[in-house]
């Protein structure tokens, strides 16, 4: 078996979750197709309203993921090209309305089916993956459910199709707790989270992955893999900080207070200097993992106070929808930052 550089299995991960991001465009398309095929029957086309609704808000999740992964590739050419063709089937005059679920249904499956191999894939590789594509859980569960749904429309436009007459009463039912019973077998893989993240959601998310990455650092000898932490914090680090800077800071620095704020700039740019000092030793040298731990005590230290004061003053001075806005900005800060790194890298 060939044996992959640690950065790399980081990028093969972020190219699975990429092509997730590519399929489920495809799912958003389909449904609105399906929408308008099925505008006679509202018992179906309610289900793909719902289904439609789930899934762009789930794109909104892929793309907080592969924010919080921290490393951005291309999805595969032969998923884009697979893409294609499936919406290429939907279209297709030769194909029954059954073919065209049916197609969907299995394009579901892929997507659940990767959705949980990017889960296995981030037990092995690394603790830090694991907590970056949490929300990906909730994704998996609608998707999970998404087929039940498309398993009972199939067979009501099946039994259509062959016998011009209605399936037997009780299918929806059947869906219903086929869907219930999901959440119990499921398991850890599969479960559902469903508000929406607000701003404090997504930096504390961002605190937790970074303080996993130092406890990795701390459990390992091996300088191979204390390069391919390090490699981690730096970039998520640099992008959580662009990210506060550019977005955070300003928008609390009215109500938080001139010193209180300007402190959170001047211990990033403490951790800044430190980081790049650290990227330039070798994590073999005897003083590299004192240097990470100095570093670890400032950003903990900063990471308390943004998690205490800073929090209380956006609660309170913030109403919900400003502080989903602010995740949303925070969010498209942080994924700039990443398409310019992975770019500046080619
Ligand atoms: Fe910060
Ligand atoms: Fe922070």
């Amino acid at each position: 078996m060939a044996t992959m550089i640690d950065d790399a299995k980081r990028l093969a991960i972020a190219s699975k979750l990429s092509d997730l991001k590519v399929v489920q465009d495809v799912l958003i398309a389909n449904e609105q197709k399906f929408i308008s095929l099925f505008s006679g029957d509202s018992e179906i086309r309610d289900r793909f309203q719902d289904m439609l609704e789930d899934d762009r808000k789930n794109m909104g999740i892929l793309d907080t993921v592969i924010v919080q992964y921290g490393v951005q590739a291309k999805p595969k050419e032969s998923v884009k090209k697979m893409a294609q063709m499936a919406q290429q089937a939907s279209d297709s005059s030769e194909l029954s309305l059954y073919d065209k679920v049916a197609q969907h249904e299995l394009l579901k499956h892929q997507q659940v089916m990767s959705g949980i191999l990017i889960h296995k894939a981030a037990q092995v590789v690394g603790a830090d993956i694991e907590a970056a594509i949490t929300p990906l859980n909730a994704v998996n569960f609608e998707n999970r459910a998404h087929q039940e749904q498309l398993k009972g429309v199939m067979e009501v436009i099946g039994v259509r199709e062959l016998t011009g007459k209605e399936a037997q009463q009780g299918l929806w039912a059947r869906v219903q707790d086929a869907m219930a019973a999901l959440t119990g077998v499921a398991g850890s893989v599969v479960s559902r989270t469903d508000d929406e993240m607000n701003i404090q959601d997504i930096i504390r998310m961002d605190h937790n992955k970074v303080n996993m990455l130092f406890m990795q650092i701390e459990g390992t000898e091996d300088p191979q893999k204390i390069q391919e932490y390090f490699g981690q914090i730096y970039r998520d680090l640099n992008a959580h900080s662009i990210a506060e800077e550019q977005v955070v800071y300003p928008a609390v620095r009215p109500f938080y207070g001139e010193h209180d704020t300007q402190e959170l700039y001047d211990e990033q740019s403490e951790m800044k200097v430190l980081m790049d000092s650290i990227k330039a030793m070798s994590p073999a040298s005897p003083d590299y993992k004192n240097q990470v731990r100095r570093l670890k005590d400032i950003v903990m230290d900063h990471v308390r106070q943004e998690e205490s004061t800073m929090f209380a003053a956006i609660r309170n001075n913030c109403s919900s929808d400003q502080q989903e806005q602010l995740a949303t900005q925070f969010k498209t800060a942080k994924s700039n930052f990443q398409k310019q790194m992975a770019d500046s890298m080619k």
